[in-house]
């Protein structure tokens, strides 16, 4: 029977990861997939991460189950830093997921439950996306966002698009650092959407994987914030990989916010049925010490404090980067008002290979960069080969 299977092709970013570790060039550079990496090279574990995890060790008073809904503290304590004021007071439906990705997918089966056909997806959008709504059994629709060659945000044909949706079609946004184009909407565009998709009684899915990476904690949240505040109903996944460093630990959640308290109340059960029929119940080590360091003001502040770092390494990186690689294409000089940690090239998938090849630079065929992949010191010879393909 196992021969009836067609083989499947590796996921693009992460068959990335394989072909850099097996690479033995010394000056080999990853830019593959989106992993925050420091002026050394390295995934550092944040000092808050480490302070929480010694507590747990001491502390955690059993490892018995922790039911398919995860731990409530966790859950609102990651919304009150995703929607802030706009999330208080709301009826919201929120579980613990396995990452992001289980939070999209989560959603992706609720969305296919309440009877939603066709969601609408961005070009580009971050490959995964397509594939887990494709796997709920949704249709996808797609609309123009990014333009790689002029390096513009597409609003208008967004909004064009949109205008062509049918009410209760579901709509993906990425709440910032845009994934893979870097590209993100003003806070203009951001209310023009919103009335958009109130008016067209969309229902919006918004991924916020990348809080803190952009503008800041605050700022990163603001388009979401706008977008609760103009629906009557809308779903968020939270990814905790990128902003607490907890990349393999499976950290996220997802939350619905409804019109009234008994949908809230209806929307759980569904969350937690579809929960246990997939994986049962999430995985709690990474959600305890994100509830750990969000519930104890030194330990938040120093994770604060590491996270801008973070961001203002990968915004300086930016812009030298954007200042480099603009002798030649004159259109990049956009990159610098870009955010987070991608930006889409403007290069043929040979180009792509031969960095690859003759240079030991690595990044996906799309020519999508992971800016935070680069130390200072290395981005002015990177430039170079980049320059001379
Ligand atoms: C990325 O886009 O590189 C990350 O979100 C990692 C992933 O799972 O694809």
């Amino acid at each position: 029977m196992f021969d009836k299977l067609i083989h499947q092709p590796d996921d693009p970013l992460l068959a990335l990861i394989g072909l850099y570790r097996a690479d033995a060039r010394a000056g080999k550079v990853d830019l593959g997939v989106g992993v925050y990496r420091d002026e050394q090279g390295a995934t550092p574990i944040f000092r808050a991460v480490k302070a929480a995890e010694r507590r747990l060790v001491e502390n955690q008073a059993t490892k018995s189950y922790v039911g398919p809904e995860g731990d409530p503290v966790f859950v609102e304590r990651l919304w009150e830093l995703t929607a802030g004021a706009a999330g208080r007071e709301r009826p919201t439906a929120g579980v613990q997921t396995p990452g992001g990705s289980g939070a999209v997918r989560l959603a992706a089966d609720l969305l296919a439950r309440m009877g939603v056909k066709r969601i609408w997806l961005g070009v580009p959008t971050w490959p995964n996306h397509p594939a887990i709504f494709k796997a709920a059994g949704l249709a996808i629709a797609t609309h123009p966002y990014f333009d790689v060659p002029s390096q513009a945000i597409l609003f208008d044909q967004m909004a064009e698009a949109l205008k062509g949706a049918n009410a209760g079609d579901a709509v993906l946004l990425h709440a910032s650092c845009h994934n893979p184009s870097g590209g993100v909407l003003s806070s203009e565009q951001w209310t023009a959407l919103s009335a958009l998709i109130a008016e067209r009684g969309l229902i919006p899915l918004i991924d916020s994987a990348y809080q803190g990476f952009g503008k800041g904690l605050d700022a990163d949240s603001a388009g979401l914030r706008k977008v609760l505040a103009a629906v009557p109903e809308a779903l968020v996944a939270v990814s905790c990989s990128k902003n607490f460093g907890l990349y393999r630990e499976r950290t996220g959640a997802v939350y619905a916010v409804a019109s009234s308290k008994d949908a809230a109340q209806s929307v759980r059960t569904n969350f937690v049925s579809i929960a246990r029929a997939n994986y049962s119940m999430p995985p709690d080590h990474g959600a305890a010490i994100v509830s750990e360091i969000l519930g104890d003001e030194a330990l938040k502040a120093d994770w604060m404090a590491e996270l801008e770092t973070m961001r203002r390494r990968v915004a300086s990186i930016r812009v030298k980067l954007a200042a480099g690689l603009s002798r030649r294409w004159q259109v990049l000089t956009a990159m610098a008002e870009q955010e987070g940690m991608f930006s889409l090239l403007p290069l043929e998938e040979a180009d792509v290979l031969r960095l690859r090849h003759d240079h030991g630079i690595y990044m996906p065929g799309s020519a999508r960069i992971n800016i935070a992949g680069l130390k200072t010191a290395e981005v002015d010879a990177v430039v170079e080969k980049f320059l001379s393909l």
